[in-house]
């Protein structure tokens, strides 16, 4: 059995991953960190195998590096932080996805591939008003992904949950890549997979659930 621990539990994807760690038969859970629960990093990182973090952008590489620091293995969800300072981390090992849904992680490789065929691209993301951070990380590591110069606009509406196209442009010609997570159900299956794994990679940080998947 891993033992799992989760940072942000009480948030929206904190939630969603407790109950996806508690419907597996592989895994425990063991610790639920949050302020919002009167609970601390430090409370819960004793029984974990493995932390799940899904927080802020301004708590989740601090508390990447306490996991590291104590021997414990970290899965981040957490975008809009600079993953830089992880790359010399060593004692457990980072993984980090911008994001866990398989639709995404197609559309990312979709778009890659098309952006070396097509004269120019811009991408479109599209969350609910409560994200913290723009553009979100999906956006900034498809365009990292891409050939040339990819502008990215950012859209934040209440009712939506988190949305991206990518529109290549040519000479009478346009193809557009559109992905939609209508749930958070669609990243847990991503987020159990790296649970799963994360502890045998064999460098750390690996970023991107394609690397896990392919
Ligand atoms: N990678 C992906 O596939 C993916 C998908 C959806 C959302 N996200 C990202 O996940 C993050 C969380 O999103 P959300 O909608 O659940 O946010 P949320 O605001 O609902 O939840 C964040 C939770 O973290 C808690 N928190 C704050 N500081 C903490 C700390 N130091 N230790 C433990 N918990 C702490 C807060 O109290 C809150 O309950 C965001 O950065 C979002 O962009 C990633």
């Amino acid at each position: 059995m891993i033992r799992v621990a989760v940072a942000g539990a009480a948030g929206r994807m904190g939630q969603a991953v407790v109950a996806a760690v508690e419907g597996a038969e592989d895994m425990v859970l063991t610790g639920q960190a949050d302020p919002a629960l009167g609970t601390t990093l430090a409370d819960v990182l004793g029984d974990a195998d493995v932390v799940v973090d899904f927080t802020q952008p301004d708590t989740a590489l601090g508390n990447a590096l306490e996991c590291v620091e104590a021997g414990v293995h970290v899965v981040i969800g957490t975008s809009g932080f600079d993953l830089e300072p992880l790359k010399s981390a060593r004692g457990a090992n980072v993984f980090f996805a911008p994001n866990f849904a398989i639709s995404a992680v197609l559309m990312m490789k979709f778009a890659a591939e098309a952006s070396q065929h097509m004269a120019k691209a811009e991408i479109i993301e599209l969350h609910h008003d409560k994200k913290l951070d723009a553009p979100s990380g999906t956006a900034a590591r498809t365009a990292q992904l891409m050939e040339g110069d990819v502008p990215i606009h950012s859209v934040r509406l209440p009712g939506l949950l988190a949305h991206q196209e990518v529109i290549l442009g040519d000479v009478a010609q346009s193809l557009t890549i559109r992905q939609d997570s209508y749930g958070r159900e669609s990243f847990m299956p991503g987020v159990l997979l790296a649970i799963r794994r994360v502890g045998e990679l064999e460098e750390s940080p690996v970023v991107g659930l394609e690397h896990l998947l392919f």
